[in-house]
């Protein structure tokens, strides 16, 4: 088993499960023509999010990290008519680009993009009581990581699901002295996770067209 095998593996399952249509593939055509990197989800991790999102019933949806808004569309698309999902991008080029990609998607109505810090927005939402998000999936910057986790809390209803990308990182998470502040803060979010008694968590790793990372799945105990 090798890189070559689980690309040919995703490729089959997103073939079969998780197909692109014409607005997905667009979407990620935008990052290379506006000079963006290719860090988004891959096609079958939004469709994981797409089963995640029905199966907590979720109508509010909070999203840190739009960057171009392929993970917001996959998110968006899995909402009743009368579902919301506010998305935090923190470069305006960024949302600039998000904002196109979702109109393209026609989803503009259902999508609240705010162009701010992840924990600016958060520590807005919180103090105008937009809480009980259903589901959130934390993929802003990685230091961190624990900080947004702690502040999703607050804004996550009982029966809440909460997703945190990029929490495995190459196995670089392993290496308890590392000097990447990214791999700390991941890190400690880890640690904070298995000690929290507000939820019941699990860390998935994850394989396929991107590089070997994982993602944290949380439940919000009731
Ligand atoms: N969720 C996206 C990928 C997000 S990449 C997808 O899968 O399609 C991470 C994004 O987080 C980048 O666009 C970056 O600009 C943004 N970001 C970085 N720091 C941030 C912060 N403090 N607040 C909000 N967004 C931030
Ligand atoms: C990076 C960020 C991500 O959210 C991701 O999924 C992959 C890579 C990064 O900053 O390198
Ligand atoms: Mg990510």
């Amino acid at each position: 088993m090798d890189q070559q095998m689980f690309e040919k593996v995703d490729g089959y399952i997103s073939q079969l499960l998780a197909p692109e249509d014409e607005v997905l593939r667009q979407t990620i055509k935008s990052l290379d023509e506006a000079e963006m990197p290719q860090i988004s989800i891959t096609a079958n991790q939004g469709k994981f999010l797409q089963v995640i999102a029905l199966m907590c019933n979720a109508k509010k949806i909070l999203e840190l990290g739009t960057l171009g808004g392929y993970s917001t569309i996959w998110m968006a698309r899995a909402l009743p008519a009368d579902g919301k999902i506010v998305t935090v991008e923190f470069d305006p080029h960024h949302a600039s680009i998000a904002r196109k990609n979702i109109e393209n998607a026609g989803l503009l109505e259902k999508v609240d993009l705010r162009v701010g810090k992840a924990s600016e927005v958060m520590e807005q939402l919180k103090e105008s009581g937009e809480i009980n998000f259903d589901l959130i999936f934390i993929d802003a910057d990685k230091p961190p990581y624990k900080e947004y986790f702690e502040a999703a809390l607050d804004l996550a209803r009982p029966g809440a699901v909460i997703i945190c990308d990029n929490v495995i990182r190459e196995g670089k998470v392993l290496d308890e002295n590392s000097s990447d502040d990214r791999v700390a803060g991941v890190r400690r979010l880890n640690q904070m996770l298995s000690e929290n008694t507000k939820v019941t968590a699990t860390i998935l790793q994850t394989v396929g067209a991107k590089e070997y990372d994982g993602m944290a799945i949380a439940f919000v105990n009731k």
